[in-house]
């Protein structure tokens, strides 16, 4: 974990106007600067980045964050790379998140620079060299790619020597070469035994980026027929293929652009997709999708429709890619999967006939909740007692990794009419309802009166302004606490994160901080980035006016138990005495804060 400390260090040196501005046109509109917003179409600006709340929103679409937020929705970082990448470019070192000794921090970083560099080295090598290589030019022709399509995903080719690559690394014994996968050592001893030659040789290569556009690996492509087909990279310090996607550093503008990913399963879809007219297209690595894939894919988009052969095999992979999508599958994203006839990849599919039909597929593909479905239901004979028993044991694993939520609910529904049960029957025994996911399924809305108003208006308020929260003592807290329970548990904690960030508490660090823990402030979040600055000493106001008529209807409410109590007058008189004397002072106050106004 990267100390919370760092990262309002960090949001109260950077500028989200030069973090934005970077990537979006903006323009100075009042207090706040206005642009096209990245994350949906649009022609008219509805995207507002505010320099005082060092926050952007958009009104179009409703995204909003932070520097570090915008870095990560934007260009698909991870929470830590955002912050690297922005503390790297006001001239913070990160403190690190794990225990190694800063000489081996060191070392693993220098390593890694060096295995970017080499890697990035033989890309350019393979790149010059499929120029003068005709045969490989005649069969990416024969594939129907262009010289374009091939110059964006920097396909290159792998000479047909033993050595090729030393005409660009004149040191072919550098232990770099081996670590980074493009050499391979044959015969351990040293000396003249030692063998070292080319990984990759007479081989279309394919060089697989990360987010950042970083060369981290190869996939070779074998001319015609052959075995094997493609060579990969070894996973080495900086390619792991269960992380990685082929084709997302390429995809990631049309993936905005066109609202959805297409995920298929191989190197040629994704290039000869973009070909043809689907750019929004990346591939998993020749492995299973893994939960971090998804995780990837849903930070660059909430619409993912993955692409599977229809045999067997690829049923295997939805399958997968499934049991990868659940903990994952929230609301707010729509997940799919599509099928394609037995014979056909994404790439032949289109060839053969045409994209229309590929575009009608797409829109035809099986939301997530149907396949679920499909699965679970499986061979078994929903007419037999048994059958329909099975049908609810293979379900509930499925369900039970999804996070509560109204899709969980419908799928829990269908699945109750297949079987014969009812919802409230299926989640008892699926063990479903517990009561944090019940207390987040059902939001307290029904009991909001009154009282919660105000603790709703207080937690606004603090998050909105942090600082203020230094003004306020346990007796506000008791007082809370007293009047309700919901939003009492959310204010005490709200109040004690902010206190313990100090007196310099910004909004954006705050938001940062409760993106990382808590996701139960989120619309408030989302409510303050929305409204427009205010005069912080209305603020303080508002606060104070809140936070008396809180303690004054914990006050009453303790009257109005001492008069039904049935106690004798005697035995509550003196704490009724008290009670009447600090409701006379809260009186005093709010006119003396009227008189003020
Ligand atoms: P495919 O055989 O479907 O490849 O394997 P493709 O991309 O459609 O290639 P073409 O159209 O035959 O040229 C799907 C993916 O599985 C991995 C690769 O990532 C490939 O893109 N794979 C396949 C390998 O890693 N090695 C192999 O030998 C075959
Ligand atoms: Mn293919």
């Amino acid at each position: 974990m990267i100390p919370q400390s760092f990262i309002q260090d960090l949001l109260s040196r950077v500028d989200i106007v030069d973090v934005v501005g970077r990537y979006v046109q903006l323009k100075k509109g009042g207090a706040n600067f206005m642009g096209l917003c990245p994350f949906h179409s649009e022609k008219s600006p509805s995207f507002t980045v505010s320099p005082t709340k060092q926050f952007y929103h958009c009104f179009g679409c409703g995204a909003h964050g932070t520097s570090i937020g915008f870095l990560m929705e934007y260009s698909g970082l991870g929470f830590v790379d955002a912050v690297k990448d922005l503390a790297q470019n006001v001239g913070l070192a990160v403190p690190e998140e794990d225990r190694l000794l800063p000489a081996q921090r060191a070392e693993a970083q220098a390593r890694n620079m060096a295995l970017t560099d080499v890697m990035t080295q033989a890309c350019d090598f393979y790149r010059s060299q499929l120029r003068s290589a005709g045969p490989a030019i005649a069969y990416l022709k024969k594939r129907g790619l262009t010289g374009e399509v091939a110059a964006r995903f920097g396909l290159g080719y792998a000479p047909d020597g033993w050595d090729g690559l030393r005409a660009v690394f004149p040191d072919y014994d550098a232990a770099a070469l081996v670590e980074a996968g493009l050499v391979i050592d044959k015969g351990e001893e040293p000396g003249a035994n030692r063998r070292r030659y080319d990984r990759f040789r007479d081989r279309i290569m394919f060089p697989i980026r990360n987010v950042k556009g970083q060369v981290i690996g190869f996939g070779g492509r074998i001319l015609d027929s052959g075995e094997p087909k493609y060579l990969n990279s070894p996973e080495t310090p900086l390619f792991q293929k269960g992380l990685e996607l082929y084709g997302l550093f390429e995809a990631r503008q049309a993936i905005r652009s066109a609202g959805y990913v297409l995920v298929t399963e191989g190197y040629m879809d994704v290039v000869a997709l973009a070909q043809l007219g689907f750019p929004q297209a990346v591939a998993t690595l020749g492995t299973a999708c893994t939960p971090t894939h998804v995780q990837k894919l849903l930070r660059q988009t909430d619409h993912v429709v993955f692409s599977f052969d229809g045999d067997a095999a690829g049923r295997r992979a939805a399958r997968r890619a499934l049991d990868a999508c659940l903990p994952l599958a929230t609301d707010n994203k729509v997940i799919k999967f599509l099928f394609l006839p037995t014979e056909h990849d994404p790439d032949s599919y289109v060839r053969e006939l045409g994209a229309d039909a590929f575009s009608q597929q797409i829109q035809d593909a099986m939301p997530l909740s149907q396949f679920l479905l499909k699965e679970v239901i499986g061979t078994n004979d929903l007419a037999t007692p048994e059958g329909r028993a099975r049908v609810q044991f293979d379900a509930k694993p499925l369900l039970q990794a999804m996070p509560a939520s109204s899709l969980r609910l419908q799928i829990v529904r269908s699945l109750a009419q297949l079987t014969l049960s009812t919802a409230a029957e299926i989640e008892t025994l699926f063990e479903l309802v517990s009561p944090v996911s019940r207390a987040r399924m059902a939001p307290p809305k029904t009991r909001r009166a009154a009282p919660m108003g105000l603790e709703r208006q207080m937690i606004r308020l603090l998050i909105a302004h942090p600082a203020l929260a230094v003004d306020l003592d346990a007796s506000v807290l008791a007082a809370v606490a007293h009047i309700s329970s919901d939003y009492a548990a959310l204010l005490t904690q709200l109040v004690a994160t902010c206190q313990a960030m100090g007196a310099n508490a910004s909004f954006a660090a705050l938001a940062e901080q409760l993106r990382a823990t808590d996701s139960d402030f989120d619309t408030v979040i989302a409510e303050v980035a929305a409204q427009p600055e205010s005069d912080l000493d209305a603020v303080r106001l508002e606060l104070a006016g809140a936070v008396r008529q809180t303690k004054m209807q914990a006050i009453k409410a303790e009257l109005d138990r001492l008069a039904t109590s049935g106690q004798s007058v005697e035995n509550v008189r003196a704490r009724y005495m008290e009670l009447m004397s600090e409701q006379e002072q809260l009186r005093r106050q709010a006119d003396a804060e009227i008189a003020m106004r």
